[in-house]
């Protein structure tokens, strides 16, 4: 392993260009994984990079579920992971055959698979969705149409408040997440008045939070729910000069560096995720040195998860309804 940064980095990006590799990573990485990337983002963008790069080989530096997502979307291109161990503990709360029985007890309703769901369980859903765009997804499905939504249940309180639709909702989380807690939450913003929150919907918090917009006790103007890619614009557009963060804390680093006179704080700076914090500087160099790990989809399955997904990615300026 080289002993600086400029070495490592020098040698990553030789050997990309040699394998014509694109490197995306997710805005929890470690900040050199972030600043040698052609390209960080939140679960959205870094599924739409993937479905349109021409480079040969995507090298995913994130979870294993966002990996199989680029391979679903781009099924000729290599998809390598540089540790196949970094899992998703809320990506592990539903299987295949959860979703099939749950099918079975609500015939007919609509499945919306939030990205973070292995390939089996895409297959089995009509349609994905991201912290971006969760609300606009269940908007796109006809209102009398049940709709089954998985598998994380701040997120589906989120939806459910912000469409005003009641959904069947599974009861996973995120453990790193649903740790970012509503007391701490409030004791930080009335300590900060004038500091402006920035909450990921995945959150033990956020609930909470929508609670405390609706009583007055957090002022609307400055309690944010978004994604990790809508808090990195967030931050650059508003006048606010003091930011608390309520989602994993990688995403400090990319907060910090586009706005260096703006002050950024963890509301848990617990909130660790160890299965993105797999990924390594070292790992990610064998990764293009030696073509490790490859991520595959038996293409049955790949064909099916494709389609909801893609419906995900053409909601905006074509959506196309869910069958
Ligand atoms: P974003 O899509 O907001 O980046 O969130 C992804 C996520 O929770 C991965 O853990
Ligand atoms: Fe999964 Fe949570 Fe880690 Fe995101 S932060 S990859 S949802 S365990």
């Amino acid at each position: 392993m080289p002993d600086s940064f400029d070495d490592w980095a020098r040698r990553v990006r030789r050997l990309a260009g040699e394998r014509r590799a694109v490197i995306l990573a997710h805005n929890y990485q470690v900040p050199w994984i972030q600043d040698v990337a052609d390209f960080v983002g939140d679960s959205l963008s870094l599924s739409r990079h993937a479905a349109q790069t021409d480079a040969e080989t995507i090298v995913f530096c994130g979870v294993h579920f966002m990996a199989e997502t680029a391979k679903i979307l781009s099924p000729d291109k290599t998809v390598l992971l540089p540790d196949l161990g970094a899992g998703c503990s809320l990506a592990a709360t539903i299987t295949a055959e959860d979703v099939r029985a749950w099918k079975a007890e609500h015939p007919g309703a609509a499945v919306v698979a939030y990205v973070n769901t292995t390939a089996e369980v895409k297959a089995e859903s009509d349609i994905c969705c991201t912290s971006s765009n969760a609300v606009e997804v269940v908007r796109s499905i006809p209102e009398d149409r049940e709709i089954l939504f998985l598998p994380d249940m701040f997120l589906g309180a989120h939806v459910e408040r912000q469409t005003g639709r009641k959904l069947q909702v599974w009861m996973g989380e995120c453990h790193v997440h649903a740790g970012i807690g509503a007391q701490e939450m409030r004791a930080r913003a009335e300590a900060e008045p004038d500091a402006e929150l920035l909450i990921h919907p995945e959150c033990g918090c956020s609930s909470a939070a929508i609670y405390l917009l609706g009583e007055g006790v957090l002022p609307a103007e400055r309690t944010k729910v978004l994604s990790t890619g809508g808090m990195v614009r967030e931050a650059a557009s508003s006048p606010a000069s003091k930011f608390l963060v309520a989602t994993e804390t990688g995403i400090l680093h990319q907060l910090r560096k586009a706005n260096p006179d703006k002050t950024f704080e963890p509301i848990n700076e617990y909130a660790v995720c160890q299965y993105m914090k797999t990924i390594t500087p070292a790992k990610l160099l064998r990764s293009l040195e030696e073509g490790v790990f490859e991520v595959t989809v038996p293409e049955e399955i790949r064909v099916r998860a494709a389609a909801a997904v893609e419906r995900m990615i053409a909601l905006g300026p074509a959506p196309i309804p869910v069958p």
